[in-house]
């Protein structure tokens, strides 16, 4: 069946449906349907009654005066109370049994491990809150993170979090230019980095790029390094110190300060469909109780498990379910750095037995990847010690959805598709899993306290099954508060599109059971391995080349990432369209963004196609990267003959 509304069409109609065993059910927090129907209709009915009991789960040095102040579109969550978001991650652990308790196991890339207590991450948080103080962060200050997969990471977020200093964590693949724009629109005043992080046998060169990036960044004022790799590296005296050196002078006393509930927390930059990346603004407590509170209910948390979130603590994903939302709640989280196929492609499954990981959170990019290898990569794996699976990041594919269902789940596990952004900084809709039946490619309903809706451009709930735009139509705690820097593009980018509304710009449907289906973006972003990537930025990156004009970006259909980078671009005159320059172009990318940017396939074109008033038509152009014949309407079309001309140009 095909239903459409304006220009969303869904096409996709699944039928199988898994409800979850008795045994599971009986042992879950939520427990049936009926149970969570309930909670989800006294969470919409008094909201803010709904979300004070769920904030006496943190711990509080002053309670709230007011539960929420919303005066579209700023919320502000739990005026008046004081707390210290790592003093709730690590302090309050440590007067019982969780004390002793491994926080974190890690596992490095070459195979060396470390394993931290609550009590040894409370430590090193402590001394590197005070080497933070000592080279003169305040609260307020930004400072940026920009670290492989190591503990450091966690510990460096930490300690900005037990003074009050804003941290920025930039992915590690990104490049020195995105260093440097990310660094100059915090103002960040300190960047931690290292000497390098393992991936795939090789070292990342994290410091080098920040050598790269400082050039152009000013307000970096003091540098630390962790010595991850022996990988020579140039200090600059002054600036540069090594982690390793401050820590052995900081004391191990640093006692956590109050903040205000609102006091900004990190500022984290994500894709737009403009060029400059957005730096989403979230502050203290409704940004931890979202994540908590999603992570126990989503999670079906158990004191024992072992919990593993495999993205990187560079993205939103990292932030909520490997730091906040697990060390708020206790949990024992399994960390890895490197590559799932290093040194085999049996890396992960490897993992799991031999630590009896039990919840297993990862991206659908992932699991197509573990299709491709193939199934013999499991033999010899003992996955028994899993007992919940998830992901997160794009649609899931039903047949990706089955493979990960028999093959990792022993069609035990049930599996939860969360749902979420890094604007609403928790998970939004997912399935409780023991109250939920899933259906494979559904993220299924949203969680109490969240007012998801599926909406035509007027804010009208569309009919069942009809596709429409993805809303949040009341605030929840752990929503952006801003666009650092930039309130008007926040006001603009998510609460003008539908009146009244929180725009998601995802498309979805909702189907005859009140389950809710994704259908992906309806804006010019990419989905790339589960990265939001601007379409615009990619295009910014290659008409900064001297030898392009004009370039369009699109996504095509790629069997492992999702989307894979389709570029489309116009060679100023005299320039010869060669692969050499294909190449030049590929890696000018990589430079201006990072190699998750890398173009998969780049033609020559004379021209765009073009709207009479100048918009680039990607949607023509999408058709065309897929190898699909244009069906859709070309009224506005400038210049017709362009679209036989792309397509005789393929590569
Ligand atoms: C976009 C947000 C949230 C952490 C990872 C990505 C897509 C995310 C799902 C899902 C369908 C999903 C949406 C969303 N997305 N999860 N379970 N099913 N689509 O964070 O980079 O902020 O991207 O990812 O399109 O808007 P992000």
């Amino acid at each position: 069946m095909s239903s459409s509304s304006g220009n969303i069409t869904s096409v996709l109609k699944e039928t199988r449906s898994f409800p979850p065993s008795q045994e599971f059910s009986s042992q879950a927090h939520v427990k049936s349907l009926a149970e969570y129907e309930k909670l989800w209709k006294e969470a919409a009915e008094e909201p803010e009654k709904f979300w004070a009991a769920q904030a006496d789960s943190l711990s509080w040095v002053k309670k709230w005066d007011k539960v929420l102040e919303w005066k579209e579109p700023h919320a502000k969550w739990f005026l008046g109370g004081k707390l210290n978001v790592s003093a709730n991650c690590l302090d309050r652990h440590l007067s019982g049994a969780r004390k002793n308790k491994a926080a974190i196991i890690w596992e490095g890339e070459p195979g060396d491990t470390r394993v931290l207590t609550y009590q040894m991450l409370h430590r090193e948080v402590c001394k590197f809150a005070n080497v933070l103080k000592n080279i003169g962060a305040k609260a307020g200050d930004r400072v940026t993170i920009y670290l492989p997969m190591v503990p450091e990471a966690v510990i460096a977020m930490l300690a900005c979090a037990r003074i009050g200093a804003t941290h920025s964590v930039i992915f590690g693949g990104f490049s020195a230019e995105a260093v440097a724009d990310r660094n100059n629109d915090a103002g960040a005043k300190i960047l931690i980095t290292s000497d390098g992080g393992w991936r795939r046998g090789k070292i990342i060169p994290l410091k080098e790029n920040v050598d790269q990036a400082l050039a152009k960044s000013k307000t970096i004022e003091k540098v630390v390094v962790l010595k991850r790799c022996a990988n020579p590296v140039t200090m600059k005296e002054g600036r540069d110190f090594w982690w390793h050196d401050l820590m052995d002078k900081a004391s191990a006393d640093c006692p956590a300060e109050p903040f205000d509930s609102e006091h900004p927390l990190f500022i984290l930059y994500t894709s737009g469909s403009t060029g400059k990346p957005k730096g989403i603004l979230h502050t203290s407590a409704g940004y931890l109780l979202g994540t908590s509170y999603s992570h126990r209910l989503v999670f079906d948390l158990k004191e024992e498990d072992i919990f593993w979130c495999t993205a990187d603590v560079g993205w939103i994903t990292g932030h909520s379910y490997i730091v906040y939302g697990p060390l708020c709640n206790g949990t024992t989280v399994m960390m890895y750095e490197g590559a799932p196929n290093h040194p085999k492609e049996d890396r992960f499954w490897d993992i799991i037995s031999r630590y009896s990981v039990s919840i297993f959170y990862t991206a659908p990019t992932a699991i197509r990847a573990f299709i491709k290898w193939g199934d013999q990569w499991l033999n010899g794996h003992d996955l028994s010690s899993l007992r919940l699976l998830g992901t997160v990041g794009e649609p899931i594919n039903p047949e990706a959805w089955m493979w990960y269902h028999k093959k990792i789940g022993a069609s035990r596990c049930p599996i939860v598709d969360t749902w979420w952004q890094t604007e609403t900084g928790s998970i939004m809709i997912s399935p409780l899993p023991g109250a939920l039946a899933t259906k494979p490619g559904s993220a299924t309903r949203p969680l109490p306290g969240v007012v998801a809706e599926v909406v035509d451009k007027q804010g009208n709930r569309v009919g069942d099954n009809q596709g429409g735009f993805l809303v949040v139509k009341k605030p929840w705690p752990a929503m952006l508060r801003t666009i650092y820097g930039d309130d008007a593009r926040y006001q603009e980018q998510y609460w003008t599109q539908v009146k009244g509304f929180y725009f998601t710009a995802d498309g979805a449907r909702r189907d005859e059971d009140q389950y809710l289906w994704i259908m992906g973006r309806v804006d010019d972003v990419l989905n790339v391995a589960g990265h939001r990537l601007s379409t615009m930025e990619v295009e910014s990156a290659l008409v900064n080349h001297p030898q392009v004009a004009e370039a369009a970006v699109v996504g095509k259909p790629d069997e492992i990432k999702g989307e894979g980078i389709s570029c489309f671009v116009t060679l100023k005159s005299g320039n010869a369209p060669t692969d050499e320059l294909k190449k030049a172009l590929r890696d000018h990318v990589v430079k201006e963004i990072g190699a998750l940017a890398r173009p998969d396939e780049i033609r020559f074109t004379e021209s765009l196609p073009k709207t009479r008033s100048g918009k680039i038509m990607r949607r023509l152009l999408r058709d065309i990267a897929a190898g699909k014949q244009t069906l859709g309407d070309t009224t506005t079309l400038e210049d017709y003959s362009i679209l036989a001309k792309l397509r005789s140009d393929e590569e």
